[in-house]
Parts: structure tokens; sequence; C-alpha cells
């Protein structure tokens, strides 16, 4: 392990010379993507410890070829540990993070406890890596997954012209309400499948009875709330899209309007944006912008059939973004469409990817020392 303080700068002594990570949820849809995401990156971590509930614990997990034993959540799992991924509850992350943290582990959290936290950095390391080093609390928040599909896009248009507001309609994957919310659509899909079912009022909803963690019937349907009530009711979903989406790229009077839909599809968020800027756009400039991008793949010849598709960019690590066109009536403003995978980039990949660059420091420090 390698120490300097999960708090900013207490801590103990090295022990090996890779770094301790600890995954704290395992055993969930963004857990099981990360193991496999670790499997696949550079092998930069030591010890990779699984933790979930005690439900899970003994069950054995595959991280990079080796089967590993799930221990449950306690203060003495994180003994040892350098950075500690949370891909848990809200209130879990609430309750465990500052723990994990006050015994010098770094916590990447992906829950949305902490997003808002003027003491908590909110971190895309293609927008804002610099902002992972100063953490208060010894806590880095992993944006939300809408706001993450389309964040990188965006941050590399704002760059270059200055973003001044947002429009979004977010076409929202059922895994984004976790494994209840997979299991929940492809029981319905089975149900539904072979019948003549959606072509009288409430077929779908008696047909599929219980609607699980969702609002409406997932299958042969689109649902336009996801996430909580809140107030003049706006959703959980769509208020982090706007707050989220100010944080991250810095503009805290950035004009955002978002509504969140969820959509009969597994895993991938789509969202259609309406970006209008400082200055006037082309879409030549775009194409040439989105093109270079790190982390971003254009995808644009409507012509040839080339939009990017959940379907399509599911499994990938990428936003993909088409259907680039200059707003007819306003040369300031854009409209695309943009596809990221919810529990790649929109949770375990960015988790990953900010996690490597706190090793990556915590590797310069020790160095130093
Ligand atoms: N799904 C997405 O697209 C997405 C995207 C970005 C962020 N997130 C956030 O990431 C977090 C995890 O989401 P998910 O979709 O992976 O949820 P999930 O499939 O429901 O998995 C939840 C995980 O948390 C563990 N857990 C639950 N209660 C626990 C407790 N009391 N103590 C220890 N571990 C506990 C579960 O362990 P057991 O298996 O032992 O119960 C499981 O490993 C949430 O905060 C979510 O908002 C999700």
């Amino acid at each position: 392990m390698i120490r300097s303080g999960g708090a900013g700068g207490a801590a103990g002594s090295a022990g090996g010379d890779k770094p301790t990570l600890a995954v704290v949820g395992a055993t969930g849809a963004v857990g099981t993507v990360m193991l496999s995401i670790l499997s696949e990156r550079a092998d930069i971590w030591g010890e990779i410890r699984l933790i979930a509930s005690p439900r899970s614990a003994g069950r054995k997990l595959t991280v990079r070829g080796e089967q590993v034993e799930v221990v449950a959540l306690s203060e003495e799992a994180f003994e040892g540990v350098d950075v500690a991924m949370f891909d848990v509850p809200d209130e879990v992350s609430a309750q465990w993070a500052p723990i994990a943290a006050s015994k010098g582990a770094v916590v990447v959290d992906n829950s949305g406890a902490f997003r808002m936290d003027p003491d908590v950095p909110l971190v895309v390391p293609e927008v804002n890596a610099h902002a992972a080093r100063v953490r208060p609390r010894g806590i880095i928040a992993n944006p939300n997954c809408t706001t993450l599909s389309m964040i990188v896009a965006m941050g590399a248009l704002h760059a270059e012209f200055g973003l001044s507001e947002l429009i979004v309609s977010s076409y929202q994957a059922v895994s984004g309400a976790g494994k209840e919310g997979i299991d929940t659509l492809r029981e319905q899909l089975t149900l539904v499948a072979g019948t003549e079912l959606g072509t009288q009022p409430g077929d779908v909803r008696r047909a599929v009875g219980d609607t699980g963690p969702f609002p409406a019937p997932m299958a042969l349907n689109v649902v336009p709330f996801a996430g909580s009530l809140k107030e003049d009711g706006w959703s959980s979903e769509e208020l982090k899209v706007r707050n989220e989406s100010r944080k991250i790229l810095g503009l805290p009077e950035l004009r955002v309007a978002a509504t969140c839909v969820r959509v009969p599809v597994i895993t991938t968020h789509s969202l259609a944006v309406h970006a209008r800027f400082e200055n006037e756009v082309t879409v030549e400039a775009a194409h040439e912008i989105l093109a270079g991008a790190p982390g971003v793949v254009l995808c644009d010849d409507p012509a040839e059939g080339e939009f990017p598709t959940p379907a399509d960019a599911v499994g990938t690590d990428p936003t993909w973004v088409g259907r680039v066109r200059r707003s007819l009536d306003d040369p300031k403003a854009l409209e695309l469409f943009v596809c990221g995978d919810n529990l790649r980039k929109g949770a375990a990949l960015n988790t990953a990817q900010i996690a490597e660059v706190v090793a990556a420091e915590l590797a310069a420090g020790a160095a130093a020392r």
C-alpha cells in the first residue's frame, strides 16, 4: 500500500509499491461493470478488495482473472486501503465514505451523497481532472450517469465556443435504476413478447402488474419521469443534470433545463441536446472539435444511416455524438444526439479513471518522499 492520507495529508508508510484498492458495492450493477473494467485496464493496483453487504459476504467474484472473496462492509475492511470506490446506495455512502476517509483511504464515490458538497470535488477527468487534487473531506464524487453521458462532449464544445445554455431531453436506460431495473424490464419483456399488447389503453399496465422501481410499465412504453419528485414538479434526475453540469464546467449561472425520460433500453443513456454558446457556431467547427476530443467518437453521417444508438454504443467507453446540426433559428446554438454507456463512462469507467488519477498522485507523492 501507499499512504498519503485520504483527507489530504495524514498517513502511514509504504508497505508495497502498488496501491490497495477497495471496491465497495462490488456485487451491484455498477460494481459488476467495475470488475470487468479493472480487469481490462492497466493493472496499477496491488490488492483489490471486494466489499458488499453482509448478504454477499463469502461470495466469490472474478477480477483480473482471479477469484476474490467478498467481505462485508465494516471499519476493518478499510485497513490498509489507499483508494476506496463506493458503488452503493446514497445512504450507505453517506455513512461509510467518511469512515473510509478517516481510515486514510481516498474515496471515489459514485452515489449522490456528496456531489453537491462544496468540500467534495465532482470530477470528469477529460474536463476537470485538476479538481481531484483538492479534496478537504478525502472524498471525490463521480457525477450522475445522465450528466456523465453528455458532459465530455459538452466540455469540449464549451472550451471552444463558451456554453451559455443547455436544453436536454434524456432517453435513459433501465440499468440506471440498478440491477432491479434491469430485472424488471427483462421480466416485462418476457410477459409482452409475442402478444398483441400495446394496442389498448392500460393493456400493458394490466399485463405486467408490479412496475418495480419505475412509476409505469417499461416494456412497450416511454416514461417521462426518472428519480424522485422535487419542488415545482422537477425530478431529482433533472435537477442533477442542471446542478452537476454547472459544477463540473465551473459555470454556476449556466441555464439548464432537462426533461428526463426512461425508455425500454437495458444499458446506455441517450440525450437530445440543444446547446447555446456565447459565440456563433458551425457544424464543421463542432465536428472538428468533437472528432479530436479525448473520450468522444463522432458518428454523424445520416445519409449513410450513421448516428449513435444505444444498441451500438452499449459496452463501449466513449461518448458517441451524432446528428449535429446548427439551430435553424439561432446561429449560436447546436442540436445534437449523444449516447453513452451509463454503467461504463456513466459510472464505473469514470470512477476508475478518477482512481487512476489519485493513484498517480499518491505514487508521485511517495516517490518525492
Ligand atoms: N446504475 C447506474 O447507471 C448508475 C450510474 C451512476 C451512479 N450510480 C450509483 O451507483 C450506486 C450503485 O448503483 P447500482 O446501480 O450498482 O446499484 P445496485 O445494483 O442496487 O447495487 C448496490 C450495491 O450496493 C451494495 N449494498 C447495498 N446496501 C449495502 C449495505 N448496507 N452495506 C454494504 N453494501 C450495500 C449491494 O450489495 P449486496 O449485493 O450485498 O446487496 C450492491 O453491491 C448508487 O449510488 C447509484 O445511484 C448508478
